[in-house]
């Protein structure tokens, strides 16, 4: 089994998100009861991994509201406290499998509230009869879009090419979204309008590999 020392935080690479133990999650709150003002436009971060993108996003960016998804419970308990001393008010962390937390928000948040979703680095999962493990799926894909005004965005981004090519080819049989490409003048309004990286995209950035991406908007 491979472990992986997240800021001396000890624990399993990767949690299997078709175990029993992951059908538990913590609902995230109503959206008044996290955020100062929760009518700002709300960004996804599905699998957010150590949470340091989402916590530089949020100061960076406080006319937006971010919410970390993340399925490691130790790593949402350790982005929690980071949260804590930093006195953020535009950024939440939830624990659970992506799936479970997005279903539980349908019909509890305003409808249409989700601007955008990224989904960075997410686990490859190389092995065929492991690709249902991969947290892009069409059900995941179909509930995010009932968050979804018509017009939000879906972000993906990976250096595995066989794995961006799946969840190309998932989200646009959806028939959902359509690739698109942002106008120049739309980056400013995006939820990452500096274009900040996350972990995984610098350690890719740094060894010089090539970091695949691609934008979809809601039809
Ligand atoms: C390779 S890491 C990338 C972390 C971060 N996005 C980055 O770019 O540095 C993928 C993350 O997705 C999380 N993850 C995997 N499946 C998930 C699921 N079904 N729901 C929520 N998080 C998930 C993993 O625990 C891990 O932290």
């Amino acid at each position: 089994m491979l472990f992986i020392n997240y800021e001396e935080i000890k624990m399993r690479q990767h949690a299997n998100p078709l175990s029993k133990v992951f059908k538990d999650i913590q609902p995230i709150p109503p959206l008044k009861e996290i955020f100062n003002d929760f009518t700002k436009p709300l960004h996804l971060d599905i699998g957010c991994g150590s949470g340091d993108f989402l916590m530089n996003l949020a100061k960076n960016n406080k006319n937006w509201n971010y919410i970390g998804l993340e399925i490691r419970e130790k790593l949402v308990i350790k982005s929690k406290s980071k949260l804590k001393d930093e006195s953020i008010d535009n950024l939440f962390f939830a624990y659970g499998n992506a799936e479970y937390l997005i279903e539980d928000c349908i019909g509890k948040f305003p409808v249409d509230v989700v601007s955008s979703v990224s989904f960075n680095f997410p686990d490859p999962w190389f092995k065929k009869k492991h690709h249902k493990r991969r947290v892009v799926q069409p059900l995941l894909i179909n509930k995010i879009s009932q968050l979804m005004a018509n017009g939000g965005y879906i972000s993906i981004k990976s250096d595995v090419e066989e794995l961006f090519e799946y969840m190309d080819l998932i989200i646009t049989n959806s028939k959902i979204f359509n690739t698109y490409i942002y106008q120049d003048s739309e980056i400013i309004h995006s939820y990452n309008p500096i274009n900040l990286k996350t972990n995984r995209e610098m350690y890719v950035t740094r060894k010089k590999l090539k970091v695949l991406d691609r934008i979809y908007k809601k039809i």
